[in-house]
């Protein structure tokens, strides 16, 4: 599943998305309106991690891509980051044994090279752990951009394969962070904001966007559910017209 391009093939179908990608965003006003520190927000934030998670779980749902920090997120005030980072370190010391007994195989994508030298043993450890899981894979995209993936990609192609002219999709696949997942059919946003801010600008090519105001705190099962309804609304084409995705349903009922 995982090597299907939607730009090359027509990836199957089914009532529930197989992978979710979620800009886990408005933590910060959440906090605000409660009168609350931004990092109150931020912990907060991860307590909807946790109901993400298990919500996913109970729906079938294969692959959840959260978008944790990206690489423009380091223009917080150093104080912010500082705490992010902290709060990432505590998640992964105290919630990898929990995932791992959920089945869960824990993935970050992203530039570590920019974390310090503990969180980058933390995330090494909690891969390796949960290598083997496949219930869920959980990604969380950390000091990620779309535009630093698509560019670290073509630079590894290039140096290993030594190419230098004629890269095609299928030669860059292999390289791009998320190799290992099919393509985001659901993209959710949540706190309002109707962007990608640097997100999977590559893998979301043809993927269903769903945004919402509810800020990520506030983020539950139920609101989930009302993304998934949303999603099954929609009849994904794929280039083509209407009547072909008819046409190709019928065929695959009889
Ligand atoms: C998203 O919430 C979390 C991160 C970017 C780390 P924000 O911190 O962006 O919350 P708002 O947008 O200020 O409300
Ligand atoms: C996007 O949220 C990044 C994450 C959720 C990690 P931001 O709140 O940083 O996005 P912009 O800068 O407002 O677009
Ligand atoms: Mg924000």
């Amino acid at each position: 599943m995982s090597g299907v391009s939607s730009t090359r093939e027509i990836p199957a179908h089914g009532d529930v998305p197989q992978h979710v990608a979620i800009i886990m965003d408005g933590n910060g006003r959440w906090a605000k309106r409660q009168l609350l520190p931004r990092i109150a927000g931020h912990r907060r934030g991860v307590e909807s991690v946790r109901n993400a998670v298990s919500a996913c779980i109970e729906r079938g749902i294969s692959y959840l891509t959260l978008f944790a920090f990206s690489s423009e997120n380091w223009r917080r005030p150093a104080e912010e980051v500082a705490l992010l980072m902290q709060l990432f370190t505590s998640a992964l010391t105290n919630e990898v044994e929990k995932l791992h007994r959920n089945g869960v195989r824990l993935k970050v994508v992203g530039d570590t090279q920019r974390f310090g030298a503990k969180l980058r043993a933390l995330i090494e450890q909690a891969e390796k752990h949960t290598a083997a899981n496949q219930r869920l894979t959980l990604s969380i995209a950390a000091n990620y951009g779309g535009r630093w993936d698509i560019l670290q990609a073509v630079s590894r192609l290039i140096k290993e394969k030594n190419v230098v002219e004629q890269i095609d999709e299928k030669a860059l696949a292999p390289y791009l962070a998320m190799s290992y997942a099919p393509e985001p059919d659901l993209f959710i946003r949540t706190g309002g904001e109707q962007r990608i801010s640097n997100f999977l600008l590559w893998q979301l090519a043809y993927s269903e966007f769903y945004f919402t105001d509810t800020l990520w705190p506030d983020f539950d099962a139920a609101a989930l559910d009302a993304a998934i309804v949303s999603y099954r609304g929609r009849e994904r084409r794929f280039g083509r017209t209407s009547d072909q995705v008819e046409q190709a349903k019928r065929a695959e009922v009889a």
